[in-house]
C-alpha cells in the first residue's frame, strides 16, 4: 500500500519506490506538510515543525493560548495555501465569494484512498490501473466551499501527480482569482536552486540555474500556450546537487497554456514552490455545484541529483502519460520536405523526393506547409484545409499513392488552431478569430488565432481536418501553431467571463485534440509550435512526440536537446539532419554528427534528398540502418548526461544504457590544435561485466564508468564518434 493513515498521529503517508510524501491534520484542521524527500519509514515527521516560536505581525486562526505556531499559517507549511486568511506568501488559491470578500480558510474534512491513479475531466492526466489516489478534502471554516486535493501515486517511478478540484456548494456563484496545482512548502529547509528551461524560438530549454531567495523566482507564461521562452517545468534542488548527488526535486506541468511557477523563500528561510495556471489573465466562475479542476503537475524526487529524477519522469511520461499505437510501436523514419523546399514544391517534387528517400531506409514522407487553401507563402490560407490541387497539380489521395507506391507512407502538415485574413474562412467567419470590438487584431507571422473555447469553430475545423484525413492515405499528422495569443476575447461569452478563455482556449483544444486524435489511432501524431513552442507534457498525451526545434544545427541541437532531457525523454524529441551549410546558423558540419545528434531522439530527414550526392546517400542509408538497429535501445534505455554542452571541454557526451548494451555519444564542439588527451565517464554500465566497443576490446563496466573511455581522435571541427558497447556474455 502506497498510502497509509495514522490515526494516532493524524497523519497520510504515501510511499513510492524511494521516496515518502507526507501530510498531518493540525490541531486547527489546517492540512500540514511534514516532509517529501528520501523513503522514510513509519514515522511522523512533523517534529521538524517548530511549534515555539511566537512573532508579533504574524496572524493567528484564533486566538487560543498555547499552540503557538499551529495557529498561524504564515509560518506553516502546508499542503495548500489561500489568500486573505493569515498567509502573505504567494498563495495557491484565491477565491472571490458570493459576498465578494476574497478568501478562504479549508481546514480538513475528509479523505478518501482509491484503487488507481485518478483523471481529470477534459485535462490530460498520467494514467495508471496500479497506481493509487489520496483525496483529501477540505471545507472553508464559513462557506460551503470545498477544496479536494487529489494525489495520484505512481510508486514504481517515484512520481506523485497532483491535482486540485474546487467545489461550490454554496448556493451563488463563486470566482477563482488563483487556481494553482501544486503548494509545496518545504520545512526547515537548506537553501535552494530553481533550475529552469528557458529561451526563445530556434533557442529552447536552455539550462538556467539561479539561487532561490527573499522574493520571488518565477517562471511563466502568459502567452496562452506553453511558448519557447520558458519550459513549464523545472527542478528545486540544494545547492550542492549535480547530476548524480544531491537533493532534487522535478516538476513538470501538465498543461500547455499560460502557466506560473513560483519559487520563493519567506522570512524564516523555508521555501515555498507553487505551480499551475497563471493567474494573469485569469478568472473563473463556478456555479453552485459545480467543480473547477486545476490541470495536473507532475513531481518527483531524487536524492542522488538530477539523472535519477530525469529517469523516473522519462519512464513515467513513456508509459504512463503517452497513449496510442505509437507509445510503444517504433516510429518510422521519416523525411519532412521544410527545409528541403519551403513553400515550393508540388507532386512531382515531392515524388521524386520520396523516391530517393525510400532507396535510403526512410519509411515515411511528410509534405509540410504549403498543400492547401491559396498558400504560397505565409501571408495565406490557414483556415481553409482544402487541397491546393492547382499547385500540387493533382489530387491529394494521388499523390499519397504515388509516395505510397515509392514505398513510403505519407504523412501531411496542419496548422488547425490559426487562420490567415486572406483565407475564406476568415472571409465567412471574421468572428472565429480573436479580435478585441473596436481594436485591430495584432497579426504575428501574418495570422491570426482561432477561438478554440468555442464549439462552433472547433467543429469547423474538425469537419475540416476529417475531409482530408478520410480521403487520402495518410499515416501521419504534424500539429503545428506557429503564434502565441493576443487581442483575448471570445464574442461567444459575457463581459464578466473573459477571464476564463485563456483556460477556455486549452480545454477546447485538448478536446479538439482528444476528438482527432482518437479518431484516427493508427495516425501518428507529432506536435510543434514554430519548433519547441508547445513541448510540454499536456501535448505530450495526445501526441507522443514534439517537434524540438526549428533550429536542427546538430552543435546547437546539442544545448537544446541537453536542456530538454532533463524533464522529456529521448522518444519526444523530433530530431531530423538538415542540409549544410545549416539554414539557422550557417555551420558546416559533417553528415555523421548530423545524424549521431539526430539519433537521440527521433532520427528523421529534413533536406532536399534529391540534392545529396551519391557519397551523402550512402552515409544515410548506413545511418537509417544504424538507428534502426539501437531503436529500442535509444528509445527505452535510460539517457545519460555525460557531459553539459556548456562547459569548456571541447567534447560533449551522451549516452544510452539498458541492462546488456549502451550507445554513447561524442560529439566535438570546436577544434584545437594538440589538443590533450580527454576521457569520458560512462553511466548506467554493470559494474562487474566487461563490454566491447564497437565489436572489440574487453573493458570492464566499473573501469568505465570510474575512469572513463579515450575519446577517439577526431580531425575537423564537429567530427563525432559513436561507441556501441555490448556486454561479453
Ligand atoms: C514551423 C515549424 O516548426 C516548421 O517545421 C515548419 O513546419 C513551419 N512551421 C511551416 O510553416
Amino acid at each position: 500500500m502506497a498510502i497509509i493513515y495514522n490515526e494516532n498521529d493524524k497523519t497520510y503517508t504515501i510511499h513510492t519506490k524511494s521516496t515518502t510524501y507526507q501530510m498531518k491534520i493540525n490541531s486547527y484542521g489546517v492540512m500540514l506538510h511534514t516532509y517529501y524527500g528520501a523513503r522514510v519509514e513509519d514515522m511522523d515527521m512533523s517534529y521538524t515543525i517548530r511549534n515555539d516560536m511566537v512573532y508579533p505581525y504574524v496572524p493567528r486562526y484564533e486566538s487560543i493560548k498555547g499552540d503557538g505556531m499551529y495557529n498561524r499559517v504564515d509560518h506553516l507549511t502546508q499542503e495548500i495555501s489561500c489568500f486573505g486568511c493569515g498567509d502573505y506568501r504567494e498563495s495557491a488559491l484565491n477565491v472571490r465569494n458570493t459576498d465578494g470578500t476574497l478568501g478562504l480558510q479549508p481546514i480538513f474534512h475528509s479523505a478518501k484512498i482509491e484503487k488507481g491513479k485518478y483523471s481529470i475531466p477534459g485535462l490530460p492526466a498520467f494514467y495508471g490501473e496500479d497506481g493509487e489516489t489520496l483525496i483529501i478534502t477540505l471545507k472553508d471554516r464559513v462557506y460551503d466551499i470545498y477544496v479536494h486535493l487529489y494525489y495520484g501515486v505512481l510508486a514504481e517511478y517515484d512520481v506523485i501527480c497532483r491535482s486540485v478540484r474546487i467545489e461550490n456548494k454554496t448556493d451563488g456563484a463563486i470566482n477563482i482569482e488563483k487556481a494553482l496545482s501544486l503548494n509545496l512548502d518545504m520545512p526547515c529547509a537548506p537553501s535552494y536552486d530553481l533550475i529552469s528551461f528557458v529561451g526563445k524560438w530556434a533557442s529552447e530549454r536552455e539550462v538556467q540555474r539561479v539561487s532561490v531567495e527573499h522574493g520571488k523566482t518565477q517562471i511563466f507564461s502568459t502567452r496562452g500556450a506553453s511558448g519557447h521562452i520558458m519550459n513549464p517545468s523545472c527542478i528545486l534542488c540544494e545547492k550542492d546537487a549535480t547530476e548524480t548527488s544531491g537533493n532534487a526535486y522535478g516538476l513538470a506541468l501538465v498543461y500547455s497554456g499560460s502557466f506560473l511557477i513560483s519559487a520563493s523563500k519567506n522570512y524564516n528561510d523555508n521555501t515555498r514552490l507553487v505551480a499551475g495556471i497563471n493567474p494573469e489573465n485569469f478568472s473563473f466562475e463556478i456555479e453552485p455545484n459545480g467543480v473547477f479542476c486545476t490541470p495536473e503537475v507532475a513531481l518527483t524526487y531524487s536524492e542522488n541529483g538530477f539523472e535519477t529524477l530525469s529517469h523516473n519522469l522519462h519512464a513515467a511520461v513513456r508509459n504512463n502519460l503517452c497513449r496510442g499505437k505509437f507509445k510503444n510501436a517504433r516510429r518510422p523514419i521519416l523525411i519532412n520536405n521544410w527545409e528541403g523546399t519551403y513553400f515550393d514544391f508540388n507532386a512531382d517534387k515531392l515524388v521524386s523526393m520520396a523516391k530517393d528517400a525510400a532507396e535510403l531506409g526512410v519509411e515515411l514522407f511528410v509534405m509540410d506547409d504549403g498543400w492547401f487553401g491559396k498558400r504560397d507563402d505565409d501571408h495565406a490560407g490557414l483556415g481553409d484545409w482544402f487541397v491546393n490541387e492547382k499547385k500540387l497539380g493533382c489530387k491529394l489521395s494521388v499523390l499519397a499513392d504515388r509516395i505510397n507506391e515509392a514505398g513510403l507512407k505519407f504523412g501531411i502538415w496542419f496548422e488547425p488552431e490559426c487562420i490567415s485574413e486572406d483565407s475564406d474562412l476568415y472571409r465567412a467567419h471574421p468572428d472565429y478569430a480573436f479580435k478585441m470590438p473596436g481594436r485591430q487584431p495584432t497579426l504575428a507571422r501574418q495570422q491570426l488565432i482561432l477561438d478554440m473555447s468555442r464549439k462552433e469553430v472547433r467543429d469547423n475545423i474538425f469537419n475540416q481536418l476529417c475531409s482530408i484525413l478520410d480521403n487520402a492515405s495518410i499515416s501521419y499528422v504534424k500539429w503545428d501553431f506557429n503564434r502565441n495569443i493576443t487581442d483575448l476575447y471570445s464574442c461567444e461569452v459575457d463581459a464578466s467571463k473573459q477571464g476564463e478563455i485563456y483556460h477556455r482556449y486549452v480545454l477546447g483544444l485538448y478536446e479538439l485534440l482528444e476528438r482527432v486524435t482518437s479518431r484516427y489511432p493508427d495516425i501518428l501524431f507529432e506536435s510543434c509550435s514554430g519548433g519547441g513552442g508547445r513541448f510540454d507534457l499536456g501535448m505530450h498525451y495526445f501526441m507522443p512526440q514534439a517537434w524540438t526545434s526549428d533550429d536542427t544545427d546538430p552543435i546547437e541541437r546539442l544545448r537544446i536537446q541537453h536542456g530538454t532531457s532533463f524533464i522529456y525523454p529521448v522518444s519526444t524529441m523530433g530530431a531530423h539532419v538538415s542540409a549544410s551549410p545549416n539554414h539557422q546558423t550557417g555551420r558546416v558540419t559533417p553528415l555523421k554528427t548530423r545524424g549521431v545528434v539526430a539519433y537521440f531522439g527521433t532520427y528523421g530527414l529534413e533536406l532536399d534528398v534529391n540534392k545529396m550526392s551519391d557519397e551523402e546517400k550512402a552515409e544515410i542509408k548506413r545511418q537509417s540502418a544504424e538507428f534502426k538497429k539501437h531503436y529500442e535501445l535509444i528509445q527505452r534505455g535510460k539517457y545519460y548526461r555525460l557531459s553539459d554542452p556548456a562547459s569548456k571541454s571541447l567534447y560533449c557526451a551522451f549516452m544510452v544504457a539498458n541492462e546488456e548494451q549502451a550507445l554513447v555519444a561524442i560529439v566535438k564542439k570546436g577544434n584545437r590544435a594538440n589538443a590533450s588527451n580527454e576521457l569520458v565517464r560512462l553511466r548506467g554500465l554493470n559494474e562487474s561485466a566487461y563490454y566491447t566497443i564497437n565489436g572489440s576490446g574487453r573493458y570492464n563496466g566499473k573501469a568505465l564508468m570510474s575512469h572513463g573511455v579515450v575519446v577517439p581522435d577526431m580531425w575537423g571541427d564537429y567530427e563525432s564518434a559513436l561507441l556501441h558497447l555490448e556486454i561479453i556474455k
